[in-house]
């Protein structure tokens, strides 16, 4: 059975005394939800993050790693760092991450071993830019993103990995892809995952859309079959447009 998620990526924003703020706002509205909560803080507040939510059921997750395990990587952060501080899932690929740092699939592919060879669990993301769909290039750029990065692994290890479409023509503009389109993507993306696996890995798999989700989108995004939940930037910053998003299940 696949699960539903909610993670707020908070990206390059707040600080220690922010984080501590914006926690204890979260911990107040937790109540139970049908989704599994994630928040993502910038690497410095991770361990205080995660010391504060040691009693919450809201998980505290990485929104990058390196692909070694040590050495010579200035300004870095590996898989086993993250361990130690009781941080055991990552996103990785993020557009952003892609864009202004040069991530390849390639490179990615790395980190994805290297996260699941330390038994962390991955939030993988991908999607198309605007001139892609413009060029009804959508399906084959996210196909291969998928192929490149993940299409390696045995079947067993998808257990560990959650699929995040993004699309970054959405992704801080405000602009959202409609229900459907979401829905098309992320049926297109199953059937992708199932034609190289087989049924049981693709309906497992939990596929989060990503891209300006707001509490007044939210519900009618997850009602769609295919959409298990979603990777929240802005409305992940306000405590509570973020729980108002959650309690869209
Ligand atoms: P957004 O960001 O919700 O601000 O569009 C989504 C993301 O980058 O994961």
């Amino acid at each position: 059975m696949r699960k539903n998620i909610v993670a707020g990526n908070w990206k390059m924003n707040n600080s220690l005394q922010e984080t501590k703020q914006l926690l204890s706002e979260l911990v107040k509205q937790d109540k139970s939800s049908q989704a599994e909560v994630m928040v993502a803080p910038a690497f410095i507040n991770l361990e205080s993050a995660a010391q504060f939510l040691k009693e919450s059921t809201i998980e505290v997750v990485a929104q990058n790693m390196h692909f070694a395990s040590n050495g010579a990587y200035t300004g870095e952060i590996s898989a086993s760092m993250l361990k130690g501080v009781a941080v055991n899932t990552v996103i990785l690929g993020h557009s952003e991450r892609r864009a202004y740092f040069n991530e390849t699939d390639e490179l990615l592919a790395k980190k994805v071993d290297a996260a699941l060879a330390n038994n962390m669990r991955v939030i993988f993301c991908f999607g198309e830019e605007l001139s892609d769909r413009k060029a009804n290039n959508e399906e084959k750029v996210v196909e291969s993103q998928i192929a490149n990065a993940l299409f390696h692994l045995e079947a067993s290890a998808w257990e560990n990995i959650v699929l995040a479409y993004e699309p970054v023509w959405a992704i801080g503009t405000g602009e959202t892809a409609t229900p459907n389109q979401a829905q098309d993507m992320h049926q297109f993306i199953r059937k992708t995952v199932e034609n190289k696996y087989d049924s049981a890995v693709a309906n497992s798999v939990s596929i989060l859309y990503g891209g300006s989700v707001k509490p007044t989108n939210a519900k009618e995004i997850f009602s769609k079959e295919d959409v298990d939940g979603g990777l929240i930037g802005g409305a992940s910053l306000k405590a509570e447009d973020f729980f108002a998003i959650v309690n869209a299940f």
